[in-house]
């Protein structure tokens, strides 16, 4: 998606790690144009699917997950990073491990929200070491639910997460791809 990578160069910025910072327009600040356009392109992207409803994982795949819900005029669901308490029945959870953060999360999504009679697309903002993704398919696994694809804001396809999910046999579409970072610079997939 042109318009997302023109917005990663302008205003994106690499830091040491290999993470790249978008606080201008996705992970704090919200640009909410730039966040339709991006629901347009996943609403493309999965015309052909009998899609049901939208899972994401809080916080930051809230912005880009509403509005293709928006577009797709499907409800929107976002697991909880909160471990749910005991006393919680009817919930259903998997474990996240973060490479980055060195923490383990328990995601959450109540039964209610989530059947076997759903067709789920999955949207996240990054796809790093796949971790969040995963979690979010095994709760669709539970659930018994369909599951058309992963739609991914910025993927950084030099990190495990691709093949990971490419193995699982879910369709994969990541609106910006990067293939690596250079002196500072992002250096996307050639098409
Ligand atoms: P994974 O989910 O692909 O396994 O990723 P990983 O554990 O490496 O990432 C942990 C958190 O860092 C995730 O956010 C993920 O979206 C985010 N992340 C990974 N790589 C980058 C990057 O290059 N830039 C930015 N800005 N974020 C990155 P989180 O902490 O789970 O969620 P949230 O509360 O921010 O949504
Ligand atoms: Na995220
Ligand atoms: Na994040």
């Amino acid at each position: 998606m042109k318009l997302l990578e023109e917005r990663i160069r302008q205003d994106g910025v690499v830091l040491p790690g290999n993470v790249l910072k978008v606080n201008q327009f996705l992970n704090h600040q919200i640009d909410p144009q730039l966040m339709y356009e991006i629901g347009q392109e996943f609403a493309r992207l999965f015309k052909e699917s009998p899609i049901t409803k939208i899972l994401t994982v809080e916080a930051s795949g809230i912005a880009p997950a509403i509005m293709a819900g928006l577009v797709m005029n499907v409800p929107v669901v976002f697991a909880r990073k909160k471990k749910p308490s005991t006393l919680d029945a009817g919930v259903y959870t998997a474990e996240v491990y973060s490479y980055t953060k060195k923490v383990t999360n328990t995601i959450s999504v109540d039964q209610k929200f989530l059947s076997a009679k759903d067709n789920v697309l999955v949207i996240d903002d990054f796809l790093a070491n796949g971790q969040a993704v995963q979690g979010l398919l095994e709760i669709c696994r539970q659930a018994q639910a369909e599951v058309s694809g992963v739609g991914i804001v910025v993927e950084k396809s030099f990190q495990k997460g691709v093949s990971l999910i490419k193995e699982s046999g879910v369709r994969l579409e990541s609106l910006a791809r990067i293939a690596s970072f250079e002196n500072g610079e992002v250096r996307f997939v050639e098409e």
